[in-house]
């Protein structure tokens, strides 16, 4: 396995998903994890990331010591690389340019990192990002290529195994970046190629019987990919001891309650209890129409039914959640102040005191990319796994203020046209995420002779990669045509449609 210490570049956690991607595993910790517990880790090798800082500015961050000490290969990459130069006695200065995109690298030596990948003019395409640059090589080094702004555009001392990159081999823009990472991995710390959906599954199946032995474990099951991976592993490592608790709340979209019973209670042979609690959220919900406040009572509910499901079964000792490594990633970052994100979508607190269970995160060091891999490999329909997220307070954010029956169920109706035409013509899969919305306003429209005053629904489709940025996806006109049409036609309470044409910043995805 391989250890990459993260000094703060937005492309860290790209690293160890082209690691993994290369059939390595690999974890990411700070820069500043103790020597104790990179021992403990004990790495096939080691990568240091980019970082935002300077070297040569007091108190910027370095590389343990006992990085280089331990004998095993190290990758600098950009800051990893200037700070490695540092600490072995070269020298970083300010670059007079700063070196931004695309850039051609001139390969002078091709050492085990660079191995195979030139082009016939000995060139490489790779992608730069930096201001300040390696001014000389510690002992030992030799420069393998340059640019003609960047004298060190990479250098190694194969003796020591040492090899640093002032370029990002792990952006997809680098043409050989994959190849640059398997080279490591593979070539220089002798990594096998053991990380993929049927080993993961294999270890992870092991391990749960381990740690669950004879025990029952309760399960939120969501319908949404990440809690349906873990039922499905669970169901294969433990089988009955298994219960899974569905939360209905009345603001789902059309037919999922019925959807996720027959998928996993009836085609799985799941335990499944579906709690119907349309009407305890609706009635707690009713007179609420600020969003953070609609948000907390659904949150409320949520863990209130939950519980009560929880109580009603015997001797259960475990509950299973779906966490994923980016979730780790971030709360690691906030408990040590270093948030540069804010996770602002937990909507559901935690569970009571009397409730005592010891957790099992089967997917906590795991990318959403993989979560999708271990789902398609253990037989869940590619619907599924590649669904759109969907938010925890479901359609309650998408009817703007009150929530009420009526407004849901129309909703429901408008949205599912929506999904049938969107995934009938290609789009869906070409759209990071897409609903309808209710606007609680009455618009007039004609049917045949007579005026109509009714609703207005809008619909809301954007790619986006992160979800932090988004674009209004530029949906042929036919198809929105044919959308709204149907809209219109097949929901009498419905006098108009529109698309809703803003991108985020500086509008949200969502309406509320
Ligand atoms: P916004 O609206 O902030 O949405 O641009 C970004 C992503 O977060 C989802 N979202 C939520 N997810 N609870 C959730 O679980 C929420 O309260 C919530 N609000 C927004 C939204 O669907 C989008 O994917």
């Amino acid at each position: 396995r391989i250890l990459i210490l993260d000094f703060g570049s937005q492309y860290s956690q790209l690293i160890a998903r082209r690691v993994r991607e290369a059939g390595v595993y690999s974890e990411m910790h700070p820069f500043d994890m103790s020597d104790d517990d990179i021992k403990t880790f004990n790495p096939k090798g080691i990568i240091l990331s980019g970082g935002p800082e300077s070297v040569y500015e007091a108190g910027s961050p370095r590389a343990p010591q006992i990085v280089f000490e331990l004998g095993v290969p190290v990758l600098g990459i950009c800051y990893g690389f200037q700070t490695m130069s540092a600490q072995l006695g070269g020298s970083v200065v300010a670059g007079a340019v700063k070196e931004f995109g695309y850039a051609q690298i001139d390969v002078a030596v091709d050492d085990k990192l660079l191995n195979g990948l030139k082009d016939d003019n000995a060139q490489i395409q790779v992608w730069m990002s930096h201001g300040d640059k390696v001014a000389s090589l510690p002992d030992g080094f030799t420069v393998t290529s340059s640019t003609p702004s960047c004298a060190f555009a990479s250098a190694s001392d194969e003796s020591r195994q040492l090899y640093g990159v002032q370029f990002h081999p792990e952006v997809t823009h680098t043409a050989k970046g994959v190849e640059v990472i398997s080279n490591f991995v593979h070539g220089i710390c002798g990594c096998g190629n053991l990380w993929n959906p049927q080993n993961i599954i294999e270890m992870r199946v092991a391990q749960l019987k381990e740690q669950i032995g004879d025990e029952k474990v309760l399960l939120g099951l969501s319908g949404g990919v990440d809690s349906s991976v873990v039922a499905a592993l669970l169901h294969k490592a433990i089988g009955d001891q298994l219960t899974c608790v569905f939360v209905d709340n009345g603001l789902l979209r059309l037919n999922e309650g019925d959807q996720v019973m027959r998928m996993f209670a009836d085609n799985m042979g799941i335990r499944v209890i579906r709690a119907d609690a349309e009407n305890r959220f609706l009635d707690a919900l009713a007179g609420a129409t600020d969003p953070e406040v609609k948000r907390k009572i659904i949150g409320r509910e949520f863990i209130e039914v939950f519980s009560e499901e929880a109580r009603k079964l015997d001797g259960v000792k475990f509950l299973a959640q779906g966490t994923i490594y980016p979730d780790v990633i971030e709360s690691a970052k906030t408990k040590n102040g270093k948030a540069h994100v804010i996770k602002s979508h937990h909507n559901v607190g935690g569970l009571p005191d009397d409730l005592h269970f010891e957790l099992v995160e089967p997917l906590r060091d795991l990318f959403k990319d993989e979560v999708r891999k271990l789902g398609t490999t253990l037989g869940l329909p590619h619907e599924m796994i590649y669904r759109h997220p969907f938010p925890g307070p479901g359609l309650g954010v998408r009817i703007l203020g009150e929530i009420k029956k009526e407004y849901a169920d129309i909703l429901r109706v408008a949205d599912d046209i929506f999904m049938q035409e969107l995934r009938a013509s290609g789009w869906y899969d070409k759209t990071a995420q897409a609903f309808a919305v209710f606007c609680p306003v009455k618009s007039v429209g004609v049917v045949g002779d007579a005026r109509r005053y009714a609703w207005v629904i809008s619909l809301r489709a954007v790619e986006t990669v992160d979800f932090m940025t988004a674009r209004f996806a530029h949906l042929p006109y036919e198809l929105v045509d044919k959308i709204s049409t149907r809209i219109m036609n097949e929901i009498a309470d419905v006098s108009r449609v529109v698309y809703d044409v803003s991108s985020k910043p500086p509008a949200t995805i969502e309406w509320e």
